[in-house]
């Protein structure tokens, strides 16, 4: 099958990209700044601005299928006048409407847990109107919400390290905001099969790790990786809130009333659709075995011997 990969150079586009190479299909990775992004040497490269259509139409062309996982960063104000209606929106609009010129039977659109577009943040609503431009495509259309994702190259992990410090520091409402992250590897093959198999045309797929953490507790697991230890004292959400707000104007502050926002709503499944791809959920890696941390059981027992 012939795949272009919009977002193919980021994160989650790299694995994936590199799965559909492995599974022999033709793989073009399209993105603003494509080269050298350590692709693997089958997978072709393309330069495309997915908010400008005449950057990216004739790329479409020619392709079995599209996927869409171009991206802007949730977890920090958008800089340089980016925006998510723009990017997560518009994006999708103008692949939507390329795949559709082109007559590209599938595309593969990358959502959010939680997507909504009457949702609290610019992000949440970004992603839910896009969903509603999928649906009532034309294409055949598979839709993913995972929850966050972490690997190799991932922001997650560093960006509970960038909000806090080791040893004592603070979190919004004591970090208890709730995550099922899952892995980068885990994820990839089911997005690969999900292009692959007709069974998944017109679904939309809720998907999450093995495991529910709180930003505390991934705070922890990242000092404990680097072996410090930290003592995590609360700060209370509307104090969060109203600071950021406060501080929304001001370019050095990475953060905003849309990052208080999101740190308000769990971000977790009722039901694991991963199911959907024959694997359960035990069979997934936890952000403890990726960091390669020893279960607290194991080393509990050793000390005790
Ligand atoms: N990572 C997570 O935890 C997570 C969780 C839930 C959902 N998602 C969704 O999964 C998808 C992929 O996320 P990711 O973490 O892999 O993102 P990422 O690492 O930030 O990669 C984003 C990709 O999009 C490209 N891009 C950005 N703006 C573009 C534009 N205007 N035109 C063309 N390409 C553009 C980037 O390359 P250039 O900068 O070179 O253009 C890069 O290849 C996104 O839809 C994201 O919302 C991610």
């Amino acid at each position: 099958m012939k795949v272009l990969v919009a977002g193919g150079t980021g994160f989650i586009g790299t694995t994936l990209c590199a799965e559909l190479d492995d599974r022999g299909h033709d793989v073009t990775a399209l993105s603003r700044n494509p080269e050298g992004s350590g692709l693997p040497t089958g997978v072709d490269v393309a330069m495309g601005d997915v908010s400008a259509f005449d950057s990216i139409v004739d790329t479409v062309a020619g392709s079995d299928a599209v996927v869409n996982l171009v991206s802007l960063s949730p977890l920090y104000k958008p800089k340089g006048g980016a925006n998510h209606d723009r990017v997560h929106l518009g994006g999708t609009e103008n692949l939507v409407r390329a795949a559709e010129e082109h007559d590209v039977d599938r595309f593969l659109q990358m959502s959010a847990l939680g997507a909504d577009p009457d949702g609290a943040t610019d992000y949440i609503r970004a992603k839910g109107r896009a969903e509603t431009l999928v649906r009532e495509s034309s294409l055949d259309w598979t839709i993913f919400r995972p929850s966050v994702v972490f690997g190799e190259g991932g922001e997650f992990v560093p960006f509970a390290k960038k909000l806090t410090t080791p040893y004592v520091t603070g979190l919004p409402g004591g970090g208890e905001t709730r995550f099922q992250p899952i892995w980068v590897e885990d994820l990839a093959p089911m997005l690969a099969e999900a292009l692959e198999d007709d069974d998944h045309v017109g679904e939309t797929y809720e998907i999450a790790g093995p495991q529910i953490v709180t930003l505390a507790d991934v705070t922890e697991l990242a000092y404990e990786a680097d072996g410090k230890p930290v003592t995590i004292l609360p700060i209370p959400m509307a104090l969060t809130r109203l600071g950021l707000t406060a501080a929304d104007p001001l370019p050095f502050i990475p953060f905003g009333p849309d990052q208080a926002r999101s740190l308000e709503m769990d971000n977790t499944v009722v039901d694991n659709d991963v199911t959907a791809f024959g694997v359960s959920t035990d069979e997934l890696t936890t952000l403890r075995e990726h960091l390669d941390i020893e279960p607290r059981s194991v080393r509990t027992q050793r000390q005790s011997t």
